[in-house]
């Protein structure tokens, strides 16, 4: 059986979130889904969030799963509000403690955030079978990005999180705190080993100015043409273009407020006694 797949484009942060169903009146998976973010006034609203409500609601669908491939670092996710509003079961790699203890660490986070994983519902390993109504998802450990990357295969379509882009974009960067370009190539070396026509489906598309966003591509495709993974390149030659890459690279706007939501599964922080949830930015830490 093939699966229902539709993807809603982020223009503000570049991300794609997926909507992935059987039938509709059946049951479905959110991958990725975005919460909006001012930085510039602190201020979180829904409007992206209640889009892929609306879908759901329009197609009856029942939600099993709110997936993450990993912990974002680019956008807030809108998996707590999701799963308030729809019900499901909020889930990530289970290596996902790895990244909560470094970044407890970075912010200084006290006895209240425990780093073990628990304030997400389910935790995923590797060859996992997750399912979907009438469908199937295998849970593939790729690692690399982050210590606790994930991608979904449900069928013929693998979600590939933060491991590929679209073949003129190239790949993820691997400089977060526990990200490995090595681990990082070997991780979509697993995904291109896939069967030649498996559709992959992106996390991120950042428009370069030729062409509109894109995010479905084919294994065939990244191939033949993915300019930092295409066949031929090896793993050292990989590990030289991307650590360069890396290092030219400017950390992610919302970096720190990203990071200290979507670890607690996209949960704010608790209320202080004032009733306010704060984020907090280290200086000269990161
Ligand atoms: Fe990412």
């Amino acid at each position: 059986m093939k699966p229902n797949i539709e993807a809603f484009f982020d223009p503000v942060t570049g991300t794609v979130s997926y909507v992935v169903y059987d039938q509709p009146g059946g049951r479905c998976a959110i991958i990725d889904p975005v919460l909006d973010y001012d930085p510039k006034a602190s201020r979180t609203s829904t409007g992206g969030a209640d889009k892929l409500i609306a879908f759901i609601m329009d197609k009856r669908l029942t939600t099993e799963w709110i997936l993450e491939t990993h912990a974002h670092a680019d956008h807030i996710s809108s998996a707590a509000y999701l799963r308030r509003k729809l019900g499901g079961k909020t889930a990530i790699g289970k290596e996902i403690p790895e990244v909560q203890q470094t970044f407890k660490k970075i912010f200084n986070l006290g006895p209240e955030f425990v780093p073990d994983g628990k304030n997400f519902d389910h935790l995923l390993a590797d060859g996992e079978v997750l399912t979907i109504g009438k469908l199937t998802a295998k849970v593939i450990f790729t690692p690399g990005h982050t210590p606790a990357d994930l991608s979904y295969q449900c069928e013929d379509a693998v979600f590939v999180g933060d491991t590929l882009f679209m073949p003129d974009l190239g790949t993820a960067r691997a400089d977060f705190p526990g990200g490995d370009a090595r681990r990082l190539f070997r991780s979509i070396r697993k995904l291109l080993d896939l069967p030649p026509e498996t559709r992959l489906f992106m996390c991120h598309d950042y428009l370069p100015p030729s062409r509109g966003p894109r995010w479905e591509t084919t294994v065939a495709e990244q191939r033949v043409s993915n300019i930092h993974v295409h066949d031929g390149v090896s793993e050292d030659e990989f590990v030289a273009l991307r650590t360069a890459r890396d290092r030219t690279l400017a950390m992610p706007t919302l970096l720190l407020p990203s990071v200290q939501v979507n670890i607690r599964a996209g949960q704010m922080p608790p209320l202080e006694e004032n009733g306010v949830s704060y984020l907090k930015i280290p200086l000269n830490l990161i």
